[in-house]
């Protein structure tokens, strides 16, 4: 995670953002620090990045790359406004012993990335090309799966799917997805693949509520995700609700803040 030092609205890259709608930094903090508290309180280990001045966003660490095992695929922003980011995450990986594999591609790390199973899920329409799905597939050896995203509020694949089970344990593979956010054939792809996956509403789409962390067992989400979170509760989750109303005023929330570092 990245501490919110230097969150702010400063310049508007998506729909949720306007320069007008400005974040109250106090509550911003708060609301984050509560965020680092339920990891560690689930038995997490939660490491932290050194925010850089003039990057407002770097606190949606998800963005910085794609981890998996020892291996990353690094990040390149699509916008000027969060370039620099790109390299401040690759350094932290490499100084952590990650070995980064750097993008020659656009892409916005789990942002657009999300490890399932032996796969990896991919977004493109709005920030990550396609040809980085390719290159993230060689960097990291697994086979990707691209969806188109169509509705730029969500345009990141982050917002329009949550990873409820990677797979790895006893259990399959699980995601929950709002179907709207996807073109007609990335809807059939998720059908497909996941018959028996939740289907997000709308109402809880839009407050960001499919920007979740889940081990497995808890699923930490937005609190206004109400509905989102009875039917994780009748799958056998246990829904973690947490407010991160001020970095919605940015386009993000709980998973957008987190950068998950797979085995
Ligand atoms: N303001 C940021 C942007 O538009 C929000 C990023 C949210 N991150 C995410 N993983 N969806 O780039």
């Amino acid at each position: 995670m990245c501490t919110p030092s230097h969150f702010e609205v400063t310049y508007a890259i998506n729909p949720w953002m306007d320069v007008e709608n400005p974040v109250d930094t106090a509550r911003a903090r708060l609301q984050w620090e509560v965020l680092r508290q339920t990891y560690l309180s689930l038995g997490h280990r939660v490491d932290l990045i050194d925010p850089l001045p003039g990057q407002p966003d770097m606190v949606f660490a998800a963005n910085g790359g794609l981890v998996i095992g020892r291996r990353a695929y690094g990040a390149k922003f699509r916008f000027a406004e969060r370039a620099a980011e790109g390299g401040a995450y690759a350094s932290w990986l490499t100084e952590h012993g990650y070995e980064v594999v750097e993008p020659s591609r656009t892409n916005e790390g789990e942002g657009d990335f999300l490890a399932l199973g032996s796969m990896i899920l991919a977004g493109t329409g709005f920030r990550t090309s396609l040809e980085a799905h390719i290159e993230a597939a060689d960097a990291l050896d697994r086979p990707v799966v691209s969806l188109e995203l169509v509705d730029p509020r969500f345009y990141h694949l982050d917002v329009a799917i949550a990873v409820l089970d990677d797979g790895h344990g006893s259990a399959p593979a699980d995601i929950a997805y709002y179907p709207g956010a996807f073109s007609r054939h990335s809807q059939r792809t998720l059908r497909d693949l996941f018959p028996d996956a939740i289907l997000c509403s709308e109402a809880d789409a839009l407050v960001l509520g499919l920007n979740a962390v889940s081990d497995g067992r808890h699923v930490v989400l937005p609190s206004a995700a109400t509905a989102l979170a009875t039917d994780l509760r009748q799958r056998g989750y246990t829904p973690v609700p947490v407010d991160l109303g001020e970095f919605v005023k940015s386009g993000g929330s709980v998973k957008c803040c987190t950068m998950e570092l797979h085995r």
